[in-house]
């Protein structure tokens, strides 16, 4: 009797007995299962559905797109994913839950920076070795992705090349090589996906560009003209497909501690020794944010919108010499401007 009494007050009262503190961890998971679901499907994505219902609010899915791919499940692809920006970004994407292709030329590190990914974060990571700028990238990418079982729902072009020092001092090759990669493949790549995500009324393409592409850049003319194309492309793109369920994103970051720049010879220019730089992290992290938001144009951290102020503000006869100061290479070129073309 004095046991059921017991049982019908429940567990939290009288002295616990055997099964009732065996129940208190379950009970104790279950509220912490509780909150968590909470959060996930009431605020972070009430907010977000927010967002896409305004994003798409023209948005005309074809039933026959939608049914195209409903055997196969969403991939993000990240050029230049194996080091980088891209790797982070990769990260970033993944740690979201998204399943990540990544794409870069060297195989190993490529399928190192793939399997880092996947173990981290619990998702397929597929790697697929290329040069963006081959002319079949984009079918080889789509025959890559449906052979796995996948269809790309967001595209990140972040595949790029620099090249400092004097404009007459790069060789044509080299001059063409960086157009290709970082204007071309990007533009490519850019015109190939999206109109399967249009058709089907959601994903994205965030184009890596640089805080360089809102100015011309004196000793980095070519690689600043090259980003000045991704920033045009990108924002024209984003505003001619406004409210069609695609977020279209030029991200401009200024510099950031990768090996972008010891490659283009720039390790030792002012720029790297005064300018504040931020991590490829923290790059990616206010990137993904941007994606999700739906920004046409996102220039991450502080100093970089300070900065972005900065390019508005100041007049380009006094702005472009100091430019050209802080870019100019003061380190003899240790590395041959076929560099990359030749890797
Ligand atoms: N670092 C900065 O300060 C900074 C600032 C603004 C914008 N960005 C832009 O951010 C992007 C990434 O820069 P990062 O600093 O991460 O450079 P990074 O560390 O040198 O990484 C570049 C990535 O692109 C890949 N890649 C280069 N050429 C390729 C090609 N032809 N085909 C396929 N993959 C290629 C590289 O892999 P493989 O060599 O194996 O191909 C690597 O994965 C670039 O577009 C750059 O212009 C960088």
């Amino acid at each position: 009797m004095a046991g059921r009494a017991q049982r019908a007050e429940g567990p939290s009262s009288g002295p616990p007995d055997r099964k009732g503190s065996s129940l208190l961890p379950l009970a104790l998971a279950a509220r912490v299962c509780y909150h968590h679901s909470l959060r996930k499907t009431k605020d972070r994505p009430l907010l977000r559905r927010l967002i896409d219902l305004w994003l798409a609010r023209n948005a005309q899915p074809s039933a026959a797109a939608l049914e195209a791919v409903a055997h196969l499940k969403p991939m993000t692809v990240i050029t230049g994913g194996s080091r980088g920006i891209g790797f982070a970004l990769a990260r970033r994407f993944a740690k979201a839950g998204n399943d990540v292709a990544l794409i870069a030329r060297h195989a190993d590190a490529l399928e190192a920076a793939a399997a880092a990914v996947a173990r981290e974060r619990h998702v397929k990571a597929l790697a697929i070795a290329m040069d963006v700028t081959d002319a079949d990238a984009p079918q080889r990418i789509d025959a890559h992705l449906a052979a796995n079982g996948f269809y790309p729902e967001t595209l990140v072009n972040c595949a790029g090349v620099g090249l400092s020092g004097p404009f007459v001092e790069h060789t044509e090759e080299a001059i063409s090589y960086l157009l290709e990669v970082n204007s071309v493949a990007l533009t490519r790549l850019t015109r190939h996906f999206l109109p399967g995500l249009l058709a089907r009324g959601k994903g994205g393409i965030i184009n890596v560009a640089s805080l360089g592409g809102l100015v011309p850049g004196p000793n980095q003319a070519a690689y600043y003209a090259s980003k000045a194309y991704v920033v045009s492309l990108t924002r024209a793109i984003a505003t001619e497909n406004a409210g069609r369920g695609v977020r279209l994103m030029a991200l401009a970051p200024g510099p950031v501690n990768t090996g972008f720049h010891r490659a283009m010879g720039a390790e030792l220019s002012f720029y790297r020794q005064l300018m504040l730089a931020l991590s490829a992290e923290q790059t990616a992290r206010a990137a993904y944010r941007g994606y999700v938001l739906g920004c046409h144009l996102l220039v991450p951290g502080v100093t970089g919108k300070l900065l972005q102020i900065a390019l508005w503000i100041i007049p380009h006869a006094l702005l472009l010499p100091i430019i050209g100061w802080l870019l100019r290479r003061r380190e003899e070129r240790p590395w041959s401007d076929t560099l990359d073309k030749e890797a």
